[in-house]
């Protein structure tokens, strides 16, 4: 969607079955790729710089991710900003093609670990000893779950993945989420785009700012709380309200 050269043939074809639903529609979904990048760049700052964490692991990679907007790339220029060493991310997916791109680009840096683990199985990610090697749980760590929940069906249990992981973080810790929402969804849009993403057998679910706000359990909800992503300490590239919007989030551990 942010047109970037590396992606996964499922990325590719999720871009390619949303963008053929019209130039309307693809421009205002494109603003909303930007804009939801642009607050996970914005979420970062904040935990760096409000809260000297350094820490980071993201569960759900996609090779979109080796952008100008990455979460390594952010997490490295505010630490720099605020003079704080030993930046750590692990990124925890196992989808073949996305970790296969990932490893090879980022190989030299250690800083960054590739788990190929499946981020639906949060217990095996945090009992993988290369994890404990590399990122300290006695010390506060941000969590991410960016354009990951909503391909989590109920079924797999979105909540308990959240909630186990959210135990295994110290005080202090935070979450960072998006996700797109049924919340003013145009009816005939959203089905196309159901349809569109269950043909190429990435199901998207659509949940509503209270189902969203759930995920966040015990957490303190930080300021503005659940908005559109752009409004999370930001402002909308565009005019007028999205076709179909993504809530962004971040919450801390007391
Ligand atoms: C589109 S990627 C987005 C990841 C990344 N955080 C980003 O911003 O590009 C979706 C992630 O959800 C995970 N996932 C979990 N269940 C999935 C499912 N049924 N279909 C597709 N992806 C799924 C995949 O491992 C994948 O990493």
């Amino acid at each position: 969607m942010l047109g970037t050269s590396q992606h996964s043939e499922a990325d590719a074809k999720a871009a390619e079955a949303v963008l053929s639903l019209g130039p309307s529609v693809r421009e205002h979904l494109t603003t909303l790729a930007r804009e939801s990048q642009e607050f996970l760049t914005r979420a970062i700052h904040h935990v760096v710089r409000e809260e000297g964490i350094v820490q980071f692991v993201d569960f759900g990679f996609s090779a979109n991710q080796l952008n100008d907007l990455s979460l390594h790339r952010a997490a490295k220029e505010a630490a720099a900003e605020a003079d704080l060493p030993g930046v750590r991310i692990a990124y925890v997916d196992n989808t073949p093609t996305t970790y296969t791109a990932a490893a090879l680009e980022l190989a030299e840096d250690e800083s960054i670990i590739f788990l190929d683990v499946n981020p639906l199985t949060p217990a095996r990610a945090l009992a993988d000893p290369r994890l404990e090697r590399h990122i300290d749980f006695s010390k506060p760590v941000c969590v991410i779950m960016f354009s990951f929940l909503h391909y989590v069906s109920d079924a797999d249990d979105p909540r308990g993945v959240v909630n186990r992981v959210m135990r295994h973080v110290a005080p202090g810790s935070h979450l960072v989420a998006h996700h797109v929402t049924s919340d003013g969804l145009d009816p005939v849009l959203g089905a196309h785009v159901r349809q569109l993403f269950d043909g190429i057998g990435t199901p998207m679910s659509f949940r509503s700012q209270e189902e969203f706000e759930k995920f966040f359990g015990e957490l303190e909800l930080l300021e503005p709380g659940a908005v559109d992503t752009a409004d999370w300490r930001g402002r909308s590239l565009l005019n007028e309200p999205h076709p179909l919007r993504a809530l962004a989030a971040v919450g801390r551990k007391r």
